[in-house]
């Protein structure tokens, strides 16, 4: 089996060959010098599980050699083989880093078991690692929370597309988290440590958004007493953030078009053209469909859309409801000085039921307004807002209809088939062929029923 690869540093020669033999024999690959620079020769050439390690030798002592290993490879796991070991010496190890000490004279056997427990407690080690990032890439990223495949999938385009320096058009409906996936994008990219700049596009007419964007000079127009720098400059070097792409006019469309070729624009009521680098991202609530046929010229759609992330609305990932509301009620709860535990079931379930048209951001203002009125150990379906608890009662009703409409059905039926074995004369094969049915189901329609049987077959 194979269990590692060991470096023995030793310079005692009968050591070195006794215990290399044991330890290969016990399933490792060891590797031997009998000194300490040979020994941190062959560490830093080859890649090594753990080093044994002599605490003396006459040409470098072990405290060296165990302050260059774990300068090198801080993970790397050293055992120190002691014989004069003073507890100083071992306190001065420890703080080092070292993982354990074996005492000379030892047996064979007491070091292969301290071997063997190192390499359990480094696959435990390897594994809580593993888990942990199971878990970092399961549930968040950056301030965005979901586990779903949906969610997975934006978390790995926003890996992908951070290391460029694309447009990207991030399309999802009203609070599905679009200015997030924006953020993220910026802090996981080069540029993360210069401007995010946003501005949002509907909200603005069309001169100051023209303004907002590229500055005006002094004077350009009423009310212009001084010179002031747009949004494209503020965002120099890092990234602008368009929100709500989908509103903006035709005219600010060929001036957007243009620094997205040239990289350049002037101020309003400017001659000097001013030049910047700028990675621009942008958002709309509108599909793709209408954005490129509608609401954008086309030229400026391919130029905004290098890169496409649709966001999926709360509804198609419905099992990240509770990580959602279990998240934004731990963020409320940490507000108030209530001490509220959590859901009940039915709260929950109910919060998994609805169709959240808001999406995210409706969730995160109902888990708000729920820990703001509740007055119990836990939030329960009372302190739900009355779209949200009405849920139950379209239930009850939903399936108060479907229960009527089956006894009618069955009433129907029952006298259909009266009528159908009055007809035969109460022949069953001729009955069930006029129905289309077998035998067998006429016969049990004929128990369902409690019809009378009293017909010949
Ligand atoms: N996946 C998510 N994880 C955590 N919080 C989220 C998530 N998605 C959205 N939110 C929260 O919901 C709210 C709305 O998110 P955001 O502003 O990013 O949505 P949006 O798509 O830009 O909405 P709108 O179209 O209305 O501008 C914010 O408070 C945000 O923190
Ligand atoms: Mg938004």
């Amino acid at each position: 089996m194979e269990r590692g690869k060991v470096l023995l540093i030793d310079d005692e020669p009968i050591l070195l060959v006794t215990v290399s033999d044991a330890l290969a024999k016990a399933g490792y690959t060891v590797e031997m010098a009998e000194n300490g620079q040979k020994g941190l020769m062959m560490f830093q050439e080859g890649s090594f599980d753990i080093v044994l390690l002599d605490m003396v030798m006459p040409d470098m002592s072990g405290m060296d050699i165990l302050r260059e290993i774990k300068g090198l490879y801080p993970q790397t796991i050293v055992v120190m083989i002691t014989a004069h070991g003073t507890i100083e010496k071992a306190v001065e190890a420890m703080k080092l880093g070292v993982h354990d000490f074996i005492a000379k004279p030892f047996s064979l056997d007491e070091l292969i078991l301290k071997l063997q427990n190192i390499s359990s407690f480094q696959c435990l080690k390897e594994e809580n690692v593993y888990l942990r990032q199971q878990l970092e890439k399961k549930y968040h990223f950056g301030n965005l929370i979901g586990k779903s495949d949906k969610m997975q999938e934006i978390y790995e385009l926003i890996k992908t597309v951070s290391q460029t320096d694309s447009t990207v058009l991030i399309q999802g409906e009203s609070g599905t988290g679009k200015e997030l996936v924006a953020n993220a994008i910026h802090f996981n990219s080069r540029r993360k440590n210069d401007p995010f700049i946003k501005v949002s596009c509907a909200a603005l007419s069309e001169t100051i958004l023209e303004s907002e964007l590229f500055g005006h000079e002094k004077g350009a127009f009423t009310g212009a007493i001084q010179r002031k720098l747009g949004r494209f400059e503020l965002a120099n070097k890092g990234t602008l953030f368009l929100d709500e792409i989908g509103d903006i006019s035709p005219t600010v469309q060929i001036k957007l078009l243009r620094v997205l070729q040239e990289r350049e624009f002037e101020r309003v009521g400017g001659t000097k053209t001013v030049h910047v680098d700028v990675r621009i991202i942008s958002a709309t609530k509108y599909d793709m469909d209408e954005i490129k046929t509608e609401r954008l010229r086309e030229d400026l759609y391919y130029r905004l859309n290098t890169i496409a992330i649709q966001l999926p609305c709360l509804l198609e990932r419905k099992e990240d409801i509770p990580l959602l509301a279990k998240y934004f009620f731990n963020e409320f709860r940490g507000r108030t000085s209530k001490s509220i535990l959590g859901f009940t079931e039915g709260a929950l379930d109910l919060l998994e039921q609805y169709e959240w048209p808001g999406n995210v951001r409706e969730l995160k203002n109902v888990v708000e307004r729920a820990v703001a009125i509740c007055r119990t150990e836990k939030l329960q379906i009372a302190d739900l807002p009355q779209e949200i608890r009405e849920i139950r009662l379209k239930k009850k009703l939903i399936q108060h209809e479907i229960e009527t409409l089956n006894n009618v059905l069955k009433a129907v039926e029952k006298e259909y088939l009266q009528k159908i074995l009055r007809i035969t004369q109460g022949r069953k094969a001729e009955a069930a062929d006029l129905l289309g049915i077998s035998r067998k189901t006429l016969w049990e329609k004929i128990k369902e029923h409690q019809l009378s049987d009293k017909s010949p077959s």
